[in-house]
């Protein structure tokens, strides 16, 4: 029986417990990159799902830090710009930006003005949806400027935190590759 993209992807992930802090699993993705016949696996799973008519973005948009990795490879292989979505302070020309509550304390993204136009059709990007809250506030940034977000991609769902559904209930189509309880 052939293993699934899926169960292959979901085998590179590690899972470090009690990090950063105790009771935490994080889903460590970077063994997915270190390998270049995984890495392939992983970049041609949402390079074939935006290479179709009709699901072609005109730009890709990338969530600060772990979303730029994956966002700037399928925008070169898509042959579409990217533009990186920051956490505050690091964007050097003006900016919209858009502040969003974690667990613990609130953080702030921003994004260049020109960085896309009005009517644009983007494809998000991350590495992991949790509570949702980095790509909501993605997806706002990117309304501001008049864009339209299509659909929130990511290696890896935790439905259990309720991210994805709240995403989706807000008319955010997803599409992600592994779910961890
Ligand atoms: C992680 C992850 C997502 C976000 C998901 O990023 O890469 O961007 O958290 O959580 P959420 O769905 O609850 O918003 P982190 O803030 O750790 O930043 P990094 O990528 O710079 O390490
Ligand atoms: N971001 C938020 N929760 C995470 C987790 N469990 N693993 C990796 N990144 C995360």
């Amino acid at each position: 029986q052939a293993l699934s993209v899926n169960d292959y992807l979901r085998q590179h992930i590690r899972t470090v417990p009690d990090w950063p802090s105790a009771g935490v699993q994080f889903r460590d993705i970077t063994p997915l990159l270190q390998d270049p016949k995984v890495f392939r696996v992983l970049i041609d799973a949402f390079v074939h799902r935006y290479m179709d008519r009709g699901m072609r973005p005109d730009v890709v948009a990338g969530l600060d830090a772990r979303g730029f990795i994956l966002g700037a490879v399928v925008a070169y292989e898509l042959n579409v710009g990217f533009v990186p979505i920051r956490k505050k302070g690091k964007l050097p020309f003006t900016t919209v930006e858009e502040t969003y509550e974690l667990e613990y304390g609130s953080a702030t993204v921003e994004l260049h003005t020109d960085a896309v136009r009005a009517g644009d059709r983007v494809l998000l990007i991350d590495d992991l949806i949790a509570t949702g809250g980095t790509m909501m506030a993605g997806k706002k940034l990117l309304e501001k400027l008049g864009a339209t977000v299509f659909e929130g991609a990511a290696i890896v769902d935790l439905p259990e935190l309720g991210g994805s559904a709240r995403l989706r209930a807000g008319g955010l189509p997803l599409y992600t590759l592994v779910d961890f309880a």
